[in-house]
């Protein structure tokens, strides 16, 4: 009975850290800019306090899989997608900090 609760307990455990994991250790590089290479780091985002679903919902970013939604600044500088928060109020305002996400390589 004990060995039984410690093996549930174990596999609740695992299935909970390979869930945080993936976002947590995982950086995206978007590359199609001129402007340069935009790296999102799930580190920093799940430490700044965000949950999956602040981005993974209907609105954003639907889909756990890179290049499903394409970025615009258009769409950033209309308060859609990064810009839901890169807009000054929840996160750096995304008109006057290029260069914090664009990065020539
Ligand atoms: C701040 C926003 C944000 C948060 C919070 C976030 N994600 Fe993501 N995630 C993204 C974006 C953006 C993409 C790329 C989507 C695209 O290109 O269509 C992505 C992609 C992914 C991918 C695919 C990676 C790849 O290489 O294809 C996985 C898996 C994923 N997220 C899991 C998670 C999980 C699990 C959480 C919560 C612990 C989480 N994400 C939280 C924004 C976020
Ligand atoms: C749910 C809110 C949220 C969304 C959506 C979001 N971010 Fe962020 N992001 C943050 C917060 C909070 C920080 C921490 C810095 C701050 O407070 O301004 C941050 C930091 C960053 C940084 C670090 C910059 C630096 O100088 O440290 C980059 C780069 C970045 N975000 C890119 C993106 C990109 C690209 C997207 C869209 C794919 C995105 N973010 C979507 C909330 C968000
Ligand atoms: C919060 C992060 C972030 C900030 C800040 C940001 N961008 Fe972007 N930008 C992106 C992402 C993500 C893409 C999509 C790149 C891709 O798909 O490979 C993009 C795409 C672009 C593109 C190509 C697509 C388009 O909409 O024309 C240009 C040009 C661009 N950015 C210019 C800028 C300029 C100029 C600034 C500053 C005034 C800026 N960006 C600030 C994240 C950001």
């Amino acid at each position: 009975m004990q060995r039984l609760a410690v093996l549930i307990v174990t596999i609740l455990f695992l299935s909970a850290t390979v869930v945080l994991a993936v976002p947590a250790k995982k950086t995206i590089e978007f590359t199609k800019s001129p402007m340069g290479v935009v790296t999102f780091d799930g580190t920093l985002h799940k430490e700044a306090g965000n949950k999956c679903k602040d981005c993974h919902n209907t609105e954003m970013f639907p889909k756990m899989k890179q290049g499903t939604v394409t970025i615009t600044m258009d769409e950033i500088y209309a308060g859609n997608l990064c810009g839901v928060c890169h807009n000054g109020d929840r996160a750096f305002d995304a008109k006057s900090n290029c260069a914090r996400c664009h990065v020539k390589k």
